[in-house]
């Protein structure tokens, strides 16, 4: 595996666990110091001990994405602790579904409202802000999901409106700041190997057999098959890439 991230200052924000914590690891078997960024500190340290581990640079940082102090402290930190900020990848985000439009709790779509769509955009306000003002610009990959812009189920419909937020803020986003030097993307997956796929009350081998019926490719995406599209949005390989929504969801949404 070539080091396509070497010496690169790196953030993931909700990487205590699941995707965030994948691209984390991702990020740092390619030579990246990596910040893992998130509200819970026992797993992100949990994240920076696997990366330490594999003898890589990490270190936590602990921001809850909903508020602007601590996303401003998070970014001002990254800095501190590596010098500048290269790579920004905004994961950090919630799922409530189970229920129709017509009987959503409104503090359900306030919480993925906050956290989904303000915590992206304070993030990335946050990120641009310093990343216009180094000489290397930066990337930032925001991830949003298969359900939004690309399609819809039944029961979802707070979670689906916030992810179409972030395909559309995204793609606005990279427009407005590509000028300065900032690339910005998106990852949508489809059902990835964590928790949040996993149906009230389903086992992993439950979701398994769900998947070989409803997934084209007839299973469900690996963490590490995810962060490896953030990885390339966020690589060099990828330098003409701008304002692209890159889908990983087994052939869902095709
Ligand atoms: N798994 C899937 O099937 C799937 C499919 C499509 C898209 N996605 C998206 O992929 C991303 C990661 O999901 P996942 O499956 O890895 O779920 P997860 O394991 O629940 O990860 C979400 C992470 O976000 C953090 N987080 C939540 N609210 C936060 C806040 N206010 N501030 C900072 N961090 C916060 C959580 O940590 P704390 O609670 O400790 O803060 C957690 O580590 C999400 O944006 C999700 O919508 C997932």
């Amino acid at each position: 595996m070539t080091a396509r991230f070497t010496g690169q200052a790196v953030l993931v924000t909700g990487a205590g666990s699941g995707v965030g914590r994948a691209v984390a690891l991702a990020f740092a078997a390619e030579g990246a110091s990596v910040a893992a960024a998130g509200r819970t500190a026992a797993s992100l340290d949990e994240t920076v001990a696997l990366i330490r581990k594999e003898g890589g640079s990490a270190a936590a940082i602990t921001a809850d994405v909903t508020r602007s102090e601590d996303v401003g402290t998070m970014v001002r930190r990254v800095v501190e602790l590596f010098g500048g900020l290269d790579v920004a990848v905004n994961n950090a985000g919630v799922f409530r579904g189970g229920a129709p439009i017509a009987d959503l709790p409104e503090e359900d779509w306030r919480t993925l409202l906050d956290t989904n769509v303000t915590g992206v955009l304070l993030s990335l306000q946050a990120e641009v802000a310093r990343m216009r003002e180094q000489p290397t610009g930066g990337a930032i990959v925001n991830i949003a999901s298969n359900l939004g812009a690309h399609s819809r189920i039944p029961g979802v419909a707070g979670y689906i409106a916030t992810k179409a937020a972030v395909s559309a803020l995204t793609r606005a986003a990279a427009l407005d700041h590509i000028a300065d030097g900032v690339r910005i993307n998106a990852v949508s997956p489809g059902p990835a190997d964590t928790a949040m796929s996993l149906l009230p009350g389903e086992t992993d081998a439950d979701r398994a057999h769900r998947m070989k019926g409803a997934s084209p490719l007839g299973r469900i995406s690996s963490t590490a098959e995810v962060a490896a599209a953030v990885l390339y949005l966020a690589s060099r390989d990828a330098a003409s890439v701008v304002g692209s929504d890159l889908v990983v969801d087994g052939g869902a949404s095709a």
